[in-house]
């Protein structure tokens, strides 16, 4: 079965709108890739600062791929590159990874 890659991103409250703003700017970014299944960019309501990048793939391969390729477009060009990147919204990040082992969908 898939594989999930939740990127978590700590983000202060006055940067929530320019997070979202920023990945709003670059929907599209993933949905070409191989082995791409789904994107979602949780919220948190409560207990928590951490928004999460839920995204889950057909395998571990198509996930590395990407992190390698198109990753870096979405991203801005991979990170440290000089003063002309704006400031990041998160203050921090974390990937955690899964294997899906159960899931159900409503009936049609
Ligand atoms: C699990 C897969 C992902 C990983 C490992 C990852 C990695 C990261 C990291 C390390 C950051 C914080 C550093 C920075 O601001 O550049 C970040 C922020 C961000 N990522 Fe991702 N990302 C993932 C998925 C995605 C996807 C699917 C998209 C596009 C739909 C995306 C778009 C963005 C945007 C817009 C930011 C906001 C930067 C900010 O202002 O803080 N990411 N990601």
């Amino acid at each position: 079965m898939s594989i999930v890659k939740i990127n978590v991103l700590t983000v202060p409250e006055e940067q929530r709108e320019v997070l979202e703003k920023r990945f709003a700017a670059r929907a599209g970014s993933v949905e070409n890739s191989d082995g791409f299944e789904w994107f979602e960019l949780l919220r948190p309501l409560e207990g928590t600062d951490q928004y999460l990048v839920y995204t889950r793939w057909a395998d571990e391969a198509s996930f590395q791929a990407w992190m390698e390729g198109s990753m870096r477009a979405s991203h801005g060009g991979g990170g440290g590159e000089g003063g002309e990147r704006p400031k990041p919204a998160a203050t921090g990040s974390t990937l955690w990874s899964f294997e899906v082992v159960q899931q159900a969908a409503p009936k049609a």
